[in-house]
């Protein structure tokens, strides 16, 4: 008995060492091929973006199956800000070349007319651009409308940089300001409108995609103000404290975790809301639940439950114990190119726990809630609510059960990273070989983070000590809105879609070429959720779309009134 316990004991310190001396292996030897592979990806002279101008960011080499040789505003702006958090921490000073180019390949295609728009007419939401810089025009899941608080959120850090070295006010001003005001008024007037999300799939309300707009307009009224734009900063403000409202929205408390998009009928678990963790970090907020800071008891809970989902659905994570780190991917019911594990995934996980560290090293303590309990149990099965100092045994049990946790995630990346080093964006799911786009440059990007935050590092924060959730949050014009979900019982033939168009500019003024999509994830039901103003006579219809001839539900409108506050299922039939 006893020696069986000893056995598992050093069974269980061994494994341990396994996953940090894996990871340590791994950082050093993944670290110069991530960030190689991160420059060949970018324009004008990556060894692998041939074609893709001065500062434009290919999303992979790859030209079919998939098809990744366009240059995504989400997946440039995450990249360069990982390049930018090197530079400005002088980390590596020879990026700003690449920086400066990258900015004004920014400000370039923001005049891209495309079929999202002007700039004025919302073009700015335009997901994804040809590497000549010339519009894409085919079919797409648009708008995505994190993209340019992404992109604000970049050239802010390095707008920052420039303001705090003394070089270059009149450049910030004249030539930074200008982009980035561009992309925060579109967060400020558009943040409420339905958008497709991160994975270009859902077209409703996405809790990364509300994140980070969030955080782009609290940072873009803290910058207006310092560099005298103060007409801005008001409104920024507004928006930001109804983003904030909104955020919270998001969050299911009888379930404890993070419904991912407010449409789309999936479980909700997705590594949009770990992405979201780390993309929002903010090191001098602590553990802030209302910002879903790292180490907040409510993304500690999210976390566990999207790892769990993944346990069962790979098989390559059989065998492994239930609170040991698996590979994990975009969500359980994914079949995008299999439907498999990313390695960006994997890495945010990683990483969310590694800043979480940070910050508990940092402020010398841990807490343990009602929420976090289960998350924390997984370290230590006798854990009880409460505040741990770090003189405590609690706190040290915790901590290395979570640096190991963390560790784990990295090896899983390690062992199916093959030998060259390179990340492609997916590994299979039954026997783990890279899959899908070849030298995802976000998946390099991602390891490059992670890594940094297993190091310990830190960057500017963006003001989330400061905000509070506003006591009542106001959902009249301007304000969060209410959610309605339109569930329409619809038999459709294959090819055939069901649309929904109406009295509202969400619901996209009647317009049949305009008409928002509805998800067929639970056909016969097809559903969408928009957000609509509050206490407000709505009028709606469903139309088929089917080889581009257009029907319409029969007479008359749908309608109903919007309440002031809450939300709404409508359960129709076509007719
Ligand atoms: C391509 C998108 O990039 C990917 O995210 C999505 O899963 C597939 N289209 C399927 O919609
Ligand atoms: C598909 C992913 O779902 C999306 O997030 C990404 O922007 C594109 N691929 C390009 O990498």
């Amino acid at each position: 008995m006893r020696f069986a316990f000893l056995t598992s004991l050093i069974a269980l310190a061994t494994g341990a060492l396994a996953q940090s001396s894996s990871a340590d292996a791994y950082v050093a030897s993944e670290s110069p091929i991530a960030k190689a592979g991160v420059l060949a990806n970018i324009g004008p002279s990556g060894s692998k973006s041939s074609g893709a101008k001065a500062g434009v960011v290919i999303a992979s080499p790859s030209t079919s199956n998939p098809n990744y040789l366009y240059t995504w505003t989400r997946d440039s702006s995450l990249v360069f800000k990982a390049l930018i958090d090197q530079f400005t921490t002088g980390e590596d000073g020879s990026l700003r070349t690449l920086i400066d180019q990258f900015t004004s390949a920014e400000a370039t295609l923001q005049q891209v007319s495309n079929p999202s728009g002007t700039v004025s007419t919302g073009g700015l939401g335009e997901p994804k651009f040809n590497i000549d810089e010339t519009a894409f025009t085919g079919a797409w899941g648009r708008p995505q409308r994190d993209g340019p608080a992404l992109r604000a959120t970049a050239i802010i850090t390095y707008a920052n940089w420039l303001l705090a070295n003394g070089n270059g006010t009149s450049y910030v001003t004249n030539t930074l300001w200008p982009i980035i005001k561009l992309d925060l008024d579109y967060v400020e007037n558009n943040w409420n409108q339905s958008t497709f999300d991160l994975w270009e799939e859902i077209n409703s309300s996405s809790f990364f995609t509300t994140a980070v707009q969030h955080r782009a307009l609290r940072e873009g009224a803290t910058f207006a103000s310092k560099i005298g734009q103060t007409s801005v900063v008001s409104g920024y403000t507004t928006q930001a404290d109804n983003l904030l409202c909104f955020l919270q929205s998001y969050w299911n408390p009888t379930a404890g975790y993070v419904t991912a998009n407010t449409g789309g009928g999936r479980s909700g678990k997705d590594s949009n809301t770990v992405l979201t963790s780390i993309h929002t970090f903010d090191p001098a907020a602590g553990c802030d639940a209302a910002t879903f800071q790292p180490c907040s008891d409510k993304a500690l809970s999210n976390l566990k439950f999207y790892v769990d989902s993944f346990r069962s659905v790979y098989s390559i994570n059989s065998g492994i114990a239930s609170n040991a780190a698996v590979a994990v991917g975009r969500y359980p019911e994914d079949s995008y190119q299999g439907g498999n594990p990313w390695y960006l995934s994997v890495s945010a996980v990683a990483e969310q726990l590694y800043d979480a560290l940070i910050v508990w090293n940092k402020t010398g303590s841990l807490q343990v809630t009602s929420t976090s309990l289960a998350f924390f149990k997984q370290f230590d099965s006798s854990v009880a609510t409460g505040t741990y100092a770090s003189s405590s045994a609690t706190y040290t049990t915790l901590t290395t059960g979570v640096k190991n946790f963390a560790d784990g995630f990295l090896a899983i990346n390690a062992k199916y990273t093959p030998s060259n080093g390179g990340l492609a964006e997916q590994f299979s799911r039954s026997n783990g070989a890279p899959l899908s786009a070849v030298d995802l440059t976000w998946s390099y990007a991602a390891a490059l983070t992670s890594f940094a935050a297993r190091n310990g590092k830190t960057y500017a924060g963006w003001g989330a000590d400061k905000v509070t959730v506003p006591t009542s949050c106001s959902s009249g014009p301007g304000g969060a809105g209410v959610p309605v979900t339109f569930n329409v019982q619809a038999t459709t033939t294959f090819g055939e879609n069901i649309y929904i168009t109406g009295n509202q500019a969400a619901l996209q003024n009647w317009s049949p070429d305009s008409a928002l999509l509805l998800s067929s994830a639970n056909y016969p039901i097809w559903s969408i959720t928009v957000t609509l103003p509050a206490n407000t006579a709505i009028e709606y219809k469903y139309i088929r779309k089917f080889n581009g001839a257009v029907t319409w539900e029969s007479d008359p409108n749908n309608s109903f009134t919007t309440p002031a506050s809450g939300s709404v299922t409508r359960s129709d039939t076509w007719r």
